[in-house]
């Protein structure tokens, strides 16, 4: 049962994230700390998805290794059990997305520009890498994530609005080809967050793929927190008259996503009467974002010696929010005629 009285009045949230290894800044302070929030005013369900990092070529050991380690660092950040599944222990997903599929066209899918953008990717990397029929049915399984638990909104980034066009696109066309108000027709939440960019190139969003000095892993060890802090690009290379650089902009953005506004407020004022030295800057980031993250680090610390049980307790958890997802699915079964 869900926990909160008032759940049945709730709007449904579903939201997924696909196991990269390991969260770093931008991943948390743009999607989960959002998560986590929405789950005092909303009945939420979070998917690792692992069916979508197939999509790419990859390494089946390090998914499945990916795939826990991405749940408990979610969990060890403040999202409850209850709230959480993995993709990939809900099959139905792949049986809704091949339902789905039959109501969406190729036109459509073909204008995806993230289908665009990876296909361009493999392309470049040369001869070996394929690209897959799943890349460009990704779009269709993500509607399917989201249809299958009839979510009201979905808290996504900019970069994946065109996916939730589709998605609620496909719903409409469900209904419409067999003239049943059956899917819900999801909206996107766009939650204003802090936008956190690379450490070494701050005109780009930070990001696992960039490499190692661009990211900083929310678990990463403190005195590797600080080193890369100290290490981030401020104004080299710029000369951008009076307006603050992207660095030291992506700084302050970091500190204040942090929470700590006194210092934010001071270092402000210091860089307006040119009097901010980037040291003392620097050394304020670090020291606000290695407190940010310690509870995490202690979290996720109690969930390793517990690994065993954390583990049942989300399988147990991706069971419960299975029920709902085949319940969809027998009544979609019907409606379609299958
Ligand atoms: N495509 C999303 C991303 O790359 C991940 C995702 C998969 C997702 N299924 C979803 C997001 C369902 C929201 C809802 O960020």
């Amino acid at each position: 049962m869900p926990s909160n009285p008032n759940s049945f009045l709730m709007k449904k949230i579903l939201s997924g994230i696909q196991p990269t290894g390991d969260i770093h800044l931008g991943n948390y302070f743009g999607a989960i700390d959002n998560w986590v929030k929405l789950q005092d005013n909303y009945l939420c369900t979070y998917g690792v998805v692992d069916y979508h990092s197939m999509t790419m070529p990859y390494d089946p050991k390090k998914l499945k290794e990916n795939t826990w380690k991405m749940a408990f660092q979610i969990l060890a950040c403040g999202v409850k059990v209850e709230n959480l599944f993995i993709q990939s222990l809900v099959p139905e997903h792949t049986e809704l997305a091949w339902i789905l599929g039959c109501v969406c066209s190729y036109g459509e899918l073909s204008r995806m520009t993230q289908f665009k953008d990876k296909s361009e990717q493999l392309n470049d990397k040369g001869k070996d890498s394929v690209i897959s029929a799943g890349l460009f049915y990704y779009p269709v399984l993500q509607a399917a994530d989201i249809l299958i638990y009839h979510a009201d909104l979905v808290p996504v980034g900019k970069d994946q609005e065109q996916h939730l066009e589709l998605s609620r696109n496909i719903a409409q066309r469900f209904n419409f080809l067999y003239n049943k108000e059956y899917f819900h027709h999801p909206d996107p939440l766009f939650t204003e967050t802090p936008k956190i960019l690379s450490l070494a190139d701050p005109t780009r969003k930070m990001s696992k793929s960039l490499g190692e000095k661009h990211h900083i892993n929310v678990f990463g060890e403190e005195a590797q927190i600080r080193k890369q802090i100290r290490s981030a690009v401020t104004d080299a290379g710029e000369s951008s008259g009076n307006e603050m650089s992207a660095g030291v902009k992506n700084l302050f953005e970091i500190l204040k996503a942090c929470g700590d506004l006194n210092s934010y407020n001071s270092l402000i004022r210091e860089y307006h009467s040119q009097q901010l030295k980037y040291s003392s800057l620097k050394e304020a980031v670090a020291e606000a974002l290695v407190a940010k993250l310690k509870p995490f680090h202690e979290n996720l610390q109690q969930i390793q010696e517990n690994k065993k049980d954390i583990k049942n307790q989300i399988k147990a958890s991706s069971e419960k929010i299975r029920e709902r997802a085949r319940q969809t699915v027998k009544e979609v079964r019907e409606i379609a005629g299958l």
